[in-house]
């Protein structure tokens, strides 16, 4: 049996931090060897919001390195850049005549980036969704491993999917979306959703006293004030970071003892720190390694845009025979 295809991809903002981490690449790691991955660093999609042109190829090569530090492994899972591959802005063209303006829209996403860029709301931030579903569409991926707030632009890509299907014939399977056991970690300070532009972000680059420090300041369960109240990990961003780090010893005790105060906010965090700083340090040491030996990545690199292309190029004459865009 083949394995089924699955895609996901990340923008390169400029450093990436937990939430990315525990949202999102962890999963990835954990499902290399269960599908056949395709991993794409988004860089059109990154242009949606205001940026410095000749600060987005180290952007892009910070992203590509922290996938490979995190343990992405090029021999059995493909990384590539999503602009090496020009058939992700063609297929999304023509996607973008089977979308419904309404839908994007209403989308969560949009509206939160057209409010924070009020001054440069362009045309493709409201049609990233669809960018996003050619991504997927394209490889006719199945499997789409992200964090919750991408469940939104999931339902779109199947829609488009389907609405493609039956405006010119069944091209697309419909992608799903897979989350993992953190797909929301907040910020430190526990008001909003971990995120660079937020600056409420661990990011995977800190060095481990700013990553203690940073824990200690973070937020946990409102509602226990002092030491001696219980607490509830359902609800604390602290034990959401402890379930994508911690042995399933140290996450039972925690989860045992916060609910009859037996262990403070305190103890628990230092016992967060003490299971994230070693996986960040391990990350940190291999992005360096390829800093000093860029060739190595940009080699990884080449050879996904050679094997996406391939795959892109097979979907587009399906595409273009089916939208009678080419005479068979
Ligand atoms: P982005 O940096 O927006 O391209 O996001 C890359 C991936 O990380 C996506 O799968 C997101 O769902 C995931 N992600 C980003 N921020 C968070 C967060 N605070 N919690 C969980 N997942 C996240
Ligand atoms: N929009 C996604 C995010 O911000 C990134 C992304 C672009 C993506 N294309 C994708 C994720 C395709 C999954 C599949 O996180």
């Amino acid at each position: 049996m083949p394995k089924a295809r699955l895609l996901s991809g990340i923008q390169p903002t400029g450093g990436l931090h937990v939430g990315n981490y525990l949202g999102a690449i962890q999963n990835w790691v954990r499902l290399q060897d269960e599908y056949e991955c395709l991993y794409s660093v988004v860089d059109l999609h990154a242009m949606t919001i205001p940026y410095e042109p000749g600060e987005m190829p180290a952007r892009v090569f910070e992203a590509a390195a922290m996938l490979l530090a995190s343990g992405i492994d090029p021999a059995r899972a493909t990384v590539f850049v999503q602009s090496d591959v020009p058939e992700h802005s063609e297929l999304a063209w023509i996607l973008s005549c089977v979308t419904p303006l309404g839908e994007l829209e209403r989308l969560t996403q949009f509206k939160e980036k057209s409010e924070e860029h009020k001054k440069s709301v362009n045309l493709g931030l409201l049609s990233y969704p669809v960018l996003q579903a050619a991504d997927i569409l394209l490889y006719k991926a199945e499997v789409v491993p992200v964090g919750e707030d991408q469940v939104q632009h999931l339902e779109i890509s199947r829609e488009i999917a389907r609405r493609f299907n039956a405006r010119f014939g069944p091209v697309f399977p419909e992608p799903r979306a897979l989350l993992t056991r953190t797909p929301r970690v907040m910020g430190v300070d526990g008001q909003a959703k971990m995120s660079k532009s937020k600056g409420n972000g661990i990011m995977l680059r800190d060095e481990p006293a700013k990553v203690r420090a940073l824990l200690k300041t973070a937020a946990t369960d409102p509602a226990r004030v002092r030491r001696q109240d219980p607490g509830n990990p359902d609800v604390c961003n602290v034990y959401t970071m402890h379930k994508g780090l911690s042995t399933e010893a140290t996450l039972a005790r925690v989860d045992r003892e916060c609910r009859t105060a037996a262990i403070g906010c305190i103890e628990c965090k230092t016992l967060l720190a003490d299971a994230m700083v070693p996986v960040l340090d391990a990350i940190r040491t291999k992005a360096d390694g390829y800093d000093r030996e860029p060739a190595r990545l940009r080699e990884v690199l080449s050879r996904g845009a050679a094997h996406c292309r391939e795959i892109a190029g097979r979907t587009m004459d399906e595409v273009r025979r089916a939208t009678g865009l080419r005479r068979s």
